[in-house]
């Protein structure tokens, strides 16, 4: 069977049969606003092994349990006045909220790498929204690539990483956000920003009437496993903040094109400069100037405001010595 085989456009009948696949603890990749996800049965422990196992994850590294709305989540986790406040503003969206475990939580403690607090999530997506309706119980998600790899914006992405390790593929076009949820701990007084994503900072502090600190990314290495510096890394060196590209390098603008070699392969993120349209860009790009064969990918500088500081973030670890 070839890779391309599982993808299925999400309609009706598609949901069901995926949701099917996830009850009888199979893997199902499908479509959220941000990134694809690689799912399974979040209380089916074997289930949840096999999300690691297909993505050669270290397994100490917890996964976010994705639930159809705010309900079911209150069902999962405690959620002190903070983690209410934000889930009422952002979610259904790009926002995954850490709060501390409730009594009876059915969700596996594989899916917690065995902590006391769980990753929560509400997709903004129709294919994941029906899916989730569908299959009536939480779905532990990590994004749908091999560990360390650059995450899917498209089925075709996931097939190309996953293939016949996944029982089915929802096809749900590209992803509009195209950078990871934003993760926030509210385990603490003071909530945390674990790692930037597609819910601005700066929208965060607006809800919650305070500025959160600034932390330095190597040091949440124990509380969001994930955040490993050389995450997302594409084959090719990845040069940072380039004026100009060296000879054989490929090019990734940001706004205006930097100066190059004529035949140097090159993506914009944003000919506009748009930070929204760079993000949702962002993974597929890096990918299309991967697979050129480059031996590295010059980079832009981009702004660090807003969802700038996301892209920022992904382009730093993609960027990391490996
Ligand atoms: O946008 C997203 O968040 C995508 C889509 C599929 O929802 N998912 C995603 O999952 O990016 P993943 O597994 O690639 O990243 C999840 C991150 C990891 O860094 C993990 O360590 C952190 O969430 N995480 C999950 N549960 C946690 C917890 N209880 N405490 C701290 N960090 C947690
Ligand atoms: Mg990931």
């Amino acid at each position: 069977m070839s890779s391309q085989s599982q993808i299925r456009v999400a309609d009706a009948p598609a949901l069901v049969e995926a949701a099917g696949l996830l009850a009888a603890g199979k893997l199902v990749a499908f479509p959220t606003e941000t990134v694809y996800g690689l799912g399974a049965d979040a209380t089916n422990g074997e289930a949840v092994a096999g999300i690691y196992a297909a993505k050669e994850r270290p397994s100490f590294n917890p996964l976010i349990a994705h639930v159809a709305d705010l309900e079911a989540a209150r069902g999962l986790g405690q959620f002190n006045a903070d983690a209410l406040a934000l889930a009422s503003a952002f979610w259904p969206g790009p926002l995954t909220l850490v709060v501390p475990v409730a009594t009876g939580c059915p969700v596996s403690s594989l899916a917690r790498a065995g902590l006391d607090s769980l990753g929560l999530r509400v997709p903004d997506h129709p294919v994941a929204l029906g899916l989730l309706r569908a299959f009536g119980a939480p779905v532990a998600a990590p994004s749908a690539n091999r560990s360390g790899r650059v995450s899917p914006t498209t089925a075709a992405h996931v097939a190309e990483d996953l293939g016949e390790r996944v029982g089915m593929i929802l096809d749900g076009g590209p992803t509009t956000v195209g950078v990871e949820s934003t993760i926030v701990s509210c385990l603490e007084d003071l909530p945390r920003v674990l790692r930037p994503g597609g819910v601005a900072r700066e929208e965060i502090e607006r809800v919650l009437g305070r500025a959160l600190p600034q932390e330095d990314a190597p040091s949440e290495a124990l509380l969001a496993p994930g955040m490993m510096a050389s995450h997302y890394a594409p084959r090719a060196r990845v040069r940072l903040d380039a004026k100009y590209a060296q000879p054989g390098e490929a090019v990734l603008d940001f706004a205006a094109p930097m100066q190059a070699a004529d035949e140097a392969p090159r993506r914009n993120l944003s000919p506009a400069g748009n930070l929204a349209e760079a993000a949702a860009n962002l993974f597929a790009h890096l990918r299309a100037l991967d697979e050129t064969g480059a031996g590295c990918i010059a980079v832009a500088p981009l702004p660090t405001h807003g969802l700038g500081e996301a892209i920022n973030d992904r382009l730093k670890r993609a960027a990391a010595p490996r």
